[in-house]
C-alpha cells in the first residue's frame, strides 16, 4: 500500500483533529449525512438500545452504519472502538458485553474523549473506558480483544495500513473486526484543495 509522505500525513491529521474538535462542541452543520438520534434510526440500530440511550448521549452519534449488524457482541465480550469520537457505539457495545465483558474507546482528539468521559456518566456504564490513543499505536496487548468496531474512522485515517495491522494485533485468533465506514468512489487527488474538501 502506497504511505502519504509524512508532510501530507501532518497536514490532513491537524485537519482531521480540528474538525473534532469542532464536532466535540456541537455536531450542528458539520455532517452532510443524518447524525444523533435520526442517524441511529436510519441505520437501524436495534430500538431498545436507541431507547436505552439518555437523548443527551444519542445526539453525539455520528457513524456511517451500524458496526452490531456485522456481528452480534455477545455477553462477555472485551470490545475496542477504534475512532469512538463521543462513544456511543462503544457504550451500546459495554452494555451487550454485560456483566462480565467490557467495552474500550480510543480517539486521538482529546476533545471528543472528552465528550465521550461525559456520555459514560450520562449513561451511567461502568463497565467501559476511554482513551486519548492514536489508531496507529494501539496500547494494548497482543490478542487483548473479542472484538474490534469502528465506525467512520477509517476514511479520516491517513496511514490506513497501519490502524488495520493494529487492528488485527489486538484482536483474538477467531475474533471478529466490524468496519463501518464510507469509501471514495473516483480518483483521489491530492493538493491544498483536496484537503479543503476532506469532509464534503
Ligand atoms: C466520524 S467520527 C465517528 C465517531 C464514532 N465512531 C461514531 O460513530 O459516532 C470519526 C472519529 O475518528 C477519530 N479518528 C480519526 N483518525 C483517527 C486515528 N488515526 N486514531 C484515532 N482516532 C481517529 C476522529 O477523531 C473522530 O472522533
Amino acid at each position: 500500500m502506497l504511505k502519504p509522505s509524512l508532510d501530507v500525513t501532518q497536514k490532513i491529521t491537524s485537519v482531521v483533529k480540528r474538525k473534532y474538535k469542532n464536532v466535540a462542541e456541537s455536531l450542528e452543520h458539520q455532517f452532510r449525512y443524518p447524525t444523533g438520534k435520526d442517524g441511529l434510526q436510519g441505520l437501524q440500530y436495534p430500538q431498545e438500545l436507541i431507547e436505552w440511550l439518555p437523548e443527551e448521549v444519542a445526539q453525539w452519534y455520528c457513524g456511517v452504519g451500524n458496526p452490531f449488524s456485522l456481528s452480534e457482541i455477545r455477553s462477555g465480550d472485551h470490545v475496542l472502538d477504534m475512532g469512538c469520537g463521543a462513544g456511543i457505539d462503544t457504550l451500546i457495545a459495554a452494555k451487550l458485553a454485560e456483566p462480565e465483558g467490557s467495552s474500550i474507546g480510543v480517539d486521538f482528539s482529546e476533545d471528543m474523549i472528552r465528550r465521550a468521559q461525559s456520555n459514560k456518566e450520562l449513561a451511567g456504564v461502568e463497565n467501559v473506558s476511554f482513551q486519548v490513543v492514536d489508531g496507529t499505536e494501539l496500547p494494548f496487548i497482543d490478542e487483548q480483544f473479542d472484538v474490534v468496531t469502528t465506525n467512520a474512522m477509517l476514511n479520516l485515517a491517513v496511514d490506513k495500513e497501519s490502524v488495520l495491522t493494529e487492528a488485527y494485533r489486538v484482536l483474538k485468533s477467531g475474533g471478529r473486526l466490524h468496519v463501518s465506514d464510507q469509501i471514495l468512489v473516483g480518483a483521489a487527488m491530492c493538493s491544498e484543495q483536496a484537503m479543503d474538501c476532506w469532509f464534503k
